[in-house]
């Protein structure tokens, strides 16, 4: 799909996409199509601002080029301009693509760098941000909306070498994000977590990974009393799903990443207000962002080891549903006093992080859309975070600032971990109140980490948003899928 080669303004192609800066003079291309187009760049420069961060100005070129229209994507001031503000100039114009119905497109790629962000950088975004712009939700109408034209070729003029490998790459950050944002998408009863299952077979043998889907019969005799007592509420059958690449052999290390696989919570016995329900078919993002990460990492292959784990259900209500006041013994042996079975997150997280230590991962990562009290704090903006080890968290920390996805750590004192011992009957209280939610949610499920390094991410908030932006439509984000396949990729030796 990707091509390198040296700008000529006599090459066809439905859009030429070019970047601009405020201020500034133009990079030599630039100048170059704007002499060919009678100085229509300069003028419009100058009279209606659109060197804005984020502004978007189409200049139909009437033939005087070979490319029919011409983008001119404001970038805000040159030595301001960031990857992150970059890339969502970038997503935000492949959504006008899309609109516009575009199949062959080029980009001046000389034209969106600065000083920080090199030529090699801006071709990472470009195939990023055509990936995360074009994403559509799938609907369901009788006249649906399957896109009919899709991108077919573009062309990076550029003078850095193998722009198209360093936007290939991009593009695959951007599908992986974008297949766990479908998975996200998908109605709770057509993404049942026999769905998910069926989905990350699909991951597994699109890669060549190994993988193990346990069925309720298993998870009995190994003891998974958290995760089948949450799935006791359901006809859907539970599912533990396990992915597993082995990018390097001779290694004993291996980063476990598990994910929240809840395909819809109605809160159970313990059930939610009727208002925004629907939206609870979005609380397996987790496990959408580690079979999204798993996607990227299928596909650039580093060289380390990577579990990924899904303890998968639904919280329903049914007679056999789990109760209030119900004690659970989880996989771990640890015993769990159920005061509230819409905290069923952090039940179904227990058995996945132990399942993970015991299937040999060394660190571990959990992603879970976990507490609605992390949207209070943080917003849909920025993940929470919690750890039991400073190095690991600097690892995630690290990443995510590549990724562009923000992450804030929260507190992990030992009086909010008291706090979860404050059960008579039982080691561990599921819900002990709504003071510091977020935080006694992650430290429960650190509860099972134990020694081994781990970081725990809350994407309660990130995992949907509730309005489209630059970087893509209303409904899942595909939150943190990047960011989890970039801490295993800087691991690479
Ligand atoms: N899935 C929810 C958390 C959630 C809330 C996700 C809003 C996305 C948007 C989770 O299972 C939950 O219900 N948490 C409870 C915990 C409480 C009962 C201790 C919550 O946040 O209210
Ligand atoms: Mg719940
Ligand atoms: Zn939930």
């Amino acid at each position: 799909m990707f091509k390198t080669a040296v700008f000529n303004t006599k090459n066809e192609h439905d859009v030429l996409v070019v970047g601009i800066f405020e201020g500034d003079a133009f990079s030599s291309d630039v100048e170059t199509l704007n002499q060919s187009l009678q100085q229509q760049i300069s003028k419009l420069k100058k009279t209606k601002k659109i060197a804005k961060q984020g502004k978007c100005t189409s200049i139909y070129t009437l033939n005087q080029i070979q490319s029919d229209v011409v983008y001119v994507i404001g970038l805000g001031k040159k030595n301001e301009a960031t990857t992150e503000s970059i890339r969502v100039a970038l997503a935000s114009a492949s959504q006008q693509l899309t609109k516009e119905k575009m199949s062959k497109v080029a980009f001046l790629v000389e034209s969106f760098a600065n000083e920080s962000v090199d030529q090699q950088d801006v071709a990472v975004l470009i195939g990023e941000g055509l990936a995360l712009g074009t994403y559509t939700v799938v609907d369901y109408k009788e006249k649906n909306n399957e896109v009919d034209v899709s991108i077919e070729e573009v062309v990076l003029y550029g003078s850095g070498e193998q722009l198209d490998e360093a936007a290939t790459v991009g593009y695959t950050y951007g599908q992986g994000t974008n297949l766990a944002r479908k998975l996200v998408n998908t109605p709770g009863n057509l993404m049942t977590p026999t769905d998910l299952a069926e989905e990350a077979v699909e991951v597994a043998k699109k890669h060549g990974f190994e993988y193990e889907v346990l069925e309720r019969e298993e998870m009995e005799k190994l003891g998974m009393g958290a995760l089948l007592a949450v799935a006791a509420g359901s006809d859907q059958p539970p599912k533990m799903i396990v992915l597993k690449y082995t990018g390097n052999p001779e290694s004993e290390e291996v980063i476990g990443l598990v994910g929240k696989g809840l395909t819809f919570d109605s809160g159970g016995i313990s059930i939610k207000p009727r208002e925004n329900m629907h939206e609870m078919k979005m609380d397996m993002g987790g496990a959408a962002a580690v079979l999204g990460a798993m996607d990227i990492l299928g596909s650039i292959k580093p060289n380390v080891n990577v579990l990924a784990v899904i303890p998968s259900s639904e919280n329903l209500l049914n007679g056999s549903a789990l109760k209030p006041g119900d004690v659970i013994t989880s996989l771990s042996g640890k015993t769990i006093e159920v005061r509230n079975t819409d905290a069923e997150g952090r039940l179904i997280l227990a058995d996945g992080i132990t399942y993970a230590k015991q299937l040999g991962a060394t660190k571990l990562i959990d992603v879970a859309t976990l507490t609605g009290a992390v949207i209070i704090a943080l917003g849909d903006c920025t993940t929470g975070a919690i750890t039991n080890n400073e190095e690991f968290m600097e690892d995630v920390l690290e990443a995510s600032v590549e990724t562009g996805e923000w992450i804030w750590r929260l507190p992990n004192y030992e009086p909010y971990k008291k706090m979860l011992k404050t059960s008579d009957v039982a080691d561990l209280n599921n819900a002990p109140g709504r003071a510091a939610g977020s935080i006694t949610a992650g430290l429960f499920v650190g509860e099972f980490a134990g020694d081994t390094p781990w970081v725990h991410l809350d994407i309660a908030g990130t995992a949907w948003q509730s309005k489209a932006t630059d970087l893509g439509p209303l409904g899942g984000t595909g939150a943190m899928a990047r960011t989890l396949a970039q801490v295993v990729i800087n691991k690479e030796e």
